[in-house]
């Protein structure tokens, strides 16, 4: 079942409703407003930060529940050169352009069309030389909701080569936001991590997740990790970086014990920024709630940030005549969680003991 409601002029809330979940979307930045779930006493949560007061969404940093785009995290000093030309992005992140530069897609306000009962299609075109970038970028994106997994497509194609990275910004926190995310288990198909200079941009160096903090490939207690007397971590004053999927599968899995949720994102793209949430500082959000600092994680599955600067065939260059076509899902399900679920729990008390790790 779909049913609008209109913000302003030509900004609307979708809601997109099935028996296992309900998910509010805006054609404002493709904005995830909320998803509201059940836990394993049949209680509902919105699963996802946001704000009740929309002007938050137009005039706000964070990004909350928005697509980012042209180009997602940081471009070095602003700056790149494509087929010999030199192109200058805004700056508006220490000595970077951040999330698209100052009025990228997050902020832009998007034709849309209902599909059918379960998907809505959003559709931007973003002018040649919009925020810097070359092209004409022809953007869709397609957000459908089939049983318990919301599904989010995205096409695009170009005037001119350019550069696209795209990936959406949502903060979740399985609990409802009735506590932060250090009980929360997260588990990432990755065996190496992006290295992170002092202003979260990848430096180049990749590193094995090996015997440190960020080896997630089983269960861990964000908790058990996040304070961590480790450089980059220290730099990311949390996580906040890239996390490189090994090639068998593109996945990131969240888990809240006491509720039973579980949040699985599965991806076309190659790693995810993993991000805790560092830098909320109190700001009002839905229901009355501050936010602040591990209140809630985000999965951003997209190419290598920077990618221009750091890679031989940088995987964010779109060709003129190319499409652009990756997707990303997310399943909200309820699990039984018990002490027989041993996948989850050998790890984790082995690590909580190894660690003489506190109590939350
Ligand atoms: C970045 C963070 C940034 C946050 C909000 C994340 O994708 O990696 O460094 O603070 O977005 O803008």
């Amino acid at each position: 079942m779909i049913k609008i409601e209109k913000v302003e002029n030509n900004i609307d809330l979708i809601t997109i409703k099935n028996d296992e979940l309900e998910v509010v979307v805006s054609n404002y930045g493709c904005t995830l407003v909320k998803v509201l779930m059940k836990d394993q006493a049949g209680n509902v949560d919105d699963v996802v930060l946001g704000y009740d007061d929309f002007k938050s969404y137009q005039t706000l940093d964070a990004y909350i529940g928005a697509l980012v785009g042209r180009v997602a995290n940081r471009i070095k000093k602003g700056t790149f050169e494509l087929n010999s030309q030199t192109y200058h992005l805004p700056i508006n992140n220490g000595p970077n352009s951040l999330h698209g530069g100052i009025k990228g897609f997050s902020y832009q306000v998007f034709d849309y069309q209902v599909l059918d009962e379960t998907s809505v299609e959003f559709h931007y075109v973003s002018k040649d030389g919009e925020e810097g970038y070359p092209g004409e970028l022809d953007f869709k994106a397609i957000y459908s909701l089939e049983g318990d997994t919301l599904t989010m497509h995205y096409h695009a194609t170009t005037s001119k080569d350019t550069l696209i990275n795209i990936t959406n910004h949502s903060y979740f926190n399985l609990s409802g936001k009735k506590e932060n995310v250090y009980q929360h288990l997260l588990k990432v198909h990755s065996d190496c991590f992006a290295c992170i200079d002092p202003d979260g941009l990848p430096t180049g160096e990749i590193k094995d997740v090996k015997g440190t903090s960020f080896d997630f490939n089983e269960f861990a207690y964000i908790g058990d990790r996040v304070d961590n007397d480790d450089e980059q971590l220290q730099l990311g004053k949390g996580f906040d970086h890239p996390m490189i999927f090994n090639t068998k599968e593109n996945q990131v899995e969240l888990v809240h014990e006491k509720t039973g949720r579980k949040l699985t994102v599965s991806t076309t793209l190659p790693q995810a920024q993993i991000y805790t949430a560092n830098y909320l500082d109190g700001r009002l959000g839905k229901y009355g709630q501050h936010y602040n600092a591990r209140d809630a994680i985000c999965i951003e599955t997209q190419n290598m940030p920077d990618a221009i600067h750091l890679e031989e065939n940088p995987s964010t260059i779109l060709k003129a005549g190319d499409t652009y076509d990756e997707k990303t899902s997310y399943k909200f399900e309820v699990i039984k969680i018990s002490r027989e679920n041993l996948e989850i729990f050998k790890y984790t008390n082995f690590f909580r003991l190894k660690n003489k790790v506190k109590e939350f």
